[in-house]
């Protein structure tokens, strides 16, 4: 099939990609000329494992990228809107969507022939057959289901293995508004494997089976540092052996309903400094958002917000046991991405960490293997090592905020440099025997 994707960041980048190795025709679209200008010259623009050999593979052959909005949804057949949702004052900003799909129709209005829009983005339940909707039929002059096809597809990836998450998902969700919708969708996916279960639905039920689902991957989180918080208080009870615990219950399979123990709920129980990223943090504000609009209190939604919060608290808690005042001690954060693998640092934990740190007065620096966040307004006065040797090399703290592969060297770094500081482990991943002074979440 022809496919135009307009918004070419992680999800747009990664669906234009796989659907091109899928053997789909897909020409990517975005308003920034300096994306369009690397990816036509097969570069990816951001760090996701696979993504540049595809990009390689495809580019200048089955893939492309385009500035030119109308001319890409002329040429093609199906156009999906994968625009950022960002949340702005405690609700989604579905400004991006509504403009993307006002281009849309506006090139849809002197198209002939029929084709279909499908929104990828995560929107707020009934914004497809609300918004989109009207702002296509406004621009287009044609009615949706007469003159052109509307649906939403809910995208599932996890930055860091996007295209492998892409390319065997656990379930494809098909939201159309009607049936040629439907099989619009049906034949994009064609070529996946067949045992994956398709969930044909309306786009309103696609976008809630979306929302949902971050949901309930944010309270696993925040309901994990909850225990974690009274495991501390207890004391001599280690939260990870108590999720360990929780792991085998039959309950996940059988009330859940999947037939396998596998991710994401069971691997969503890691105590550590909290959720982060584009995702997580944004879809549980929009939802509470909508319940609010709704005159709806989502009171434990609220509560999965509030834990992930204090959980920076944890961390300087943590720091208090052996610093009276942090005037002038030297912090080294490890990792500003919001998790490892990617160089995403949207809502990263490393920042209300460093603006803690900096407000009681201590001397920052922070060291991530790939993401640079140059210019973040909260990495003033904090320097940024190259390695993780200059990071850690005058630290009296070190605080590790990202599991990246690459810091399972401290202990070994530490000792080499003749160097003991008080290692804060936020995600738990360090053997707390191999350091003078060590404090870990949930320990
Ligand atoms: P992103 O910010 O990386 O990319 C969005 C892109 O859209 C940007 O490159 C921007 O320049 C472009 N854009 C904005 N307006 C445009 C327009 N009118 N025309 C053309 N391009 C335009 O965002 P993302 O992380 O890819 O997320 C996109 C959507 O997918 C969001 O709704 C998000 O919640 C959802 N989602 C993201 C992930 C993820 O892991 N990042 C996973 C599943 C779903
Ligand atoms: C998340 C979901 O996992 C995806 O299924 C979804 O498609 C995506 O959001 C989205 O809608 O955009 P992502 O944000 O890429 O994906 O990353 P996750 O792996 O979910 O991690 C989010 C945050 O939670 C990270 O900061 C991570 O460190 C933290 N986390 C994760 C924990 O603190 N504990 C855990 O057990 C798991």
């Amino acid at each position: 099939m022809k496919i135009s994707i307009i918004g070419t960041g992680y999800v747009g980048l990664v669906t234009g990609a796989c659907l091109a190795e899928c053997g789909h025709d897909v020409t990517c679209v975005d308003v920034d000329p300096g994306k369009v200008e690397m990816i036509n010259s097969a570069r990816s623009p951001i760090h996701e494992k696979g993504l540049s050999e595809l990009m390689e593979r495809h580019v200048g052959r089955r893939l492309r990228a385009s500035t030119d909005l109308a001319a890409a949804v002329a040429a093609t057949d199906v156009t999906f809107i994968a625009v950022g949702t960002p949340a702005a004052d405690g609700k989604i900003d579905l400004s991006y969507v509504e403009a993307a799909a006002s281009e849309i129709g506006g090139a849809l209005r002197h198209k002939a022939g029929y084709s279909t829009v499908i929104v990828k983005s995560t929107v707020i339940p009934g914004t497809t057959v609300g918004v989109v909707r009207a702002a296509l039929e406004r621009a287009s002059g044609k009615i949706a289901g007469q003159g052109f096809g509307l649906g939403m597809n809910p995208e599932f990836l996890t930055e860091g293995t996007a295209v492998s998450d892409f390319s065997y998902p656990d379930r494809l969700v098909l939201g159309g508004i009607d049936a040629r919708t439907h099989d619009v969708l049906r034949e994009l996916y064609s070529g996946f494997d067949k045992a994956v279960p398709r969930i044909v639905t309306s786009p309103t039920t696609a976008e809630m089976i979306k929302y949902a689902s971050n949901a309930v991957l944010a309270t696993m989180i925040s309901f994990s540092n909850e225990i974690a918080r009274l495991c501390r208080a207890v004391g001599n009870v280690d939260a990870a052996d108590v999720m360990r615990g929780v792991h085998q219950a039959g309950y996940f399979t059988t009330r859940i309903g999947a037939e396998r123990v596998t991710a994401p709920i069971v691997s969503f129980l890691e105590p550590g400094c909290g959720f982060g990223g584009s995702c997580l943090p944004k879809d549980v504000t929009a939802l509470i958002g909508q319940g609010r609009e709704k005159g709806l209190t989502l009171n434990l939604l609220r509560s999965v917000l509030d834990v992930n919060k204090g959980q920076i608290d944890e961390i300087m808690r943590l720091i208090r046991r052996h610093f009276a005042s942090l005037q002038g001690v030297t912090v080294t954060i490890l990792g500003i991405a919001f998790k490892p693998d990617t160089d995403d640092v949207r809502e990263s934990p490393a920042f209300p960490i460093i603006r803690k740190l900096k407000i009681e007065g201590a001397r920052v620096t922070a060291y991530d293997p790939v993401a640079r966040p140059n210019g973040h307004e909260d990495l003033t006065d904090v320097d940024l090592a190259e390695s993780l040797r200059e990071a850690v090399a005058n630290a009296q703290v070190v605080i590790l905020v990202t599991r990246w592969k690459e810091f399972s060297q401290l202990a070994g770094l530490l000792k080499e440099l003749g160097r003991r500081p008080l290692v804060v482990d936020g995600r738990r991943v360090l053997d707390p025997e191999a350091f003078a002074h060590y404090e870990g979440i949930g320990r």
